[in-house]
């Protein structure tokens, strides 16, 4: 018996890994996180699975849901939205799992903000302007940031900016960045990227606050950095004619050449 976390991708149905599609349908119980799991990807299940919104649960529930699963020799789908190495809550449930000796597994999905880079037709590294993208949130209710990962400190590098969770404290964000990024500086907030009511809002960090609907709460990304509307950069040495590299040997005395 073996619990399978599965990444189940930003929100559009067939944002799914084929591994994690068909794990989903050979497994006899599916547990799912909520309304970020598209209910499409449910009808991948087989005939007669267990199937539990685990939004409701606690963790000590949703631990016990497992361990019936396991007492029972029935493989766990558990599926959360867009990959599982950032805002999961996997790790903690992975700790419990080691602590009972339970097998698991992790399969990745399409995270948030690369269905959003997508929706925006978005390069975030672009040469000579960005060359970091900065996955991070603001703190909640439930969450405080760490010392030392203030919005401030990141935006002080100039990376291209991936913020979570924080589209309802939209002014903060526009008042800690402008000073560093420059009230000029491209912006865009997708909403529910992926869905098929998905919305895109591209603004400055002057304008984002008057260009932002109240319809787009909670499941939105904030993308902040030159890098988002960037026209003037250069283009990658990689595919340049004249760069000598593994794959396409240039000159007469190839760095790499061929055969080696
Ligand atoms: C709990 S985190 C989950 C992140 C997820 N594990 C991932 O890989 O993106 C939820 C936050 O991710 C972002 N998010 C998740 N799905 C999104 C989507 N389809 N469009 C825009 N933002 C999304 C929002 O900032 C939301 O508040």
């Amino acid at each position: 018996m073996t619990v399978h976390f599965i990444g189940a991708g930003p929100g559009a149905a067939d944002l799914i890994t084929l591994r994690g599609r068909d794990l989903i349908a050979a497994c006899p119980v599916c547990l799912y996180a909520g309304s970020l799991v598209p209910e499409a990807l449910l009808s991948h299940c087989p005939p007669g699975a267990r199937i539990v919104n685990t939004a409701p649960l606690s963790l000590d529930q949703i631990m016990a849901e497992i361990a019936t699963a396991h007492a029972e020799g029935h493989d766990v789908a558990r599926l959360h939205s867009g990959d599982l190495s950032v805002w999961s809550a996997m790790g903690e449930q992975l700790r419990r799992l080691r602590a009972l000796g339970i097998p698991y597994d992790v399969t990745p999905g399409v995270p948030s903000f690369a269905a959003a880079a997508a929706a925006l037709g978005a390069e975030l590294t672009l040469p000579g302007v960005a060359q970091s993208v900065v996955l991070t949130r603001t703190s909640g209710r439930a969450t405080a940031m760490p010392e030392g990962e203030a919005l401030e400190n990141f935006a002080r590098t100039g990376a291209t900016l991936a913020i979570h969770l924080s589209v309802h404290v939209l002014e903060t964000v526009v008042k800690t960045l402008s000073p560093h990024y420059g009230s000029d500086c491209p912006v865009a907030v997708v909403w529910r990227a992926s869905w098929p009511d998905q919305l895109i809002v591209r603004a400055t960090l002057s304008t984002l606050e008057t260009a932002v609907g109240a319809e787009m709460e909670r499941t939105a990304l904030i993308l902040v950095g030159p890098a988002l509307a960037a026209e003037d950069f250069g283009e990658s040495r990689l595919y340049a004619g004249d760069y000598d590299r593994r794959y396409r040997p240039v000159g007469t005395h190839p760095r790499f050449p061929e055969g080696l």
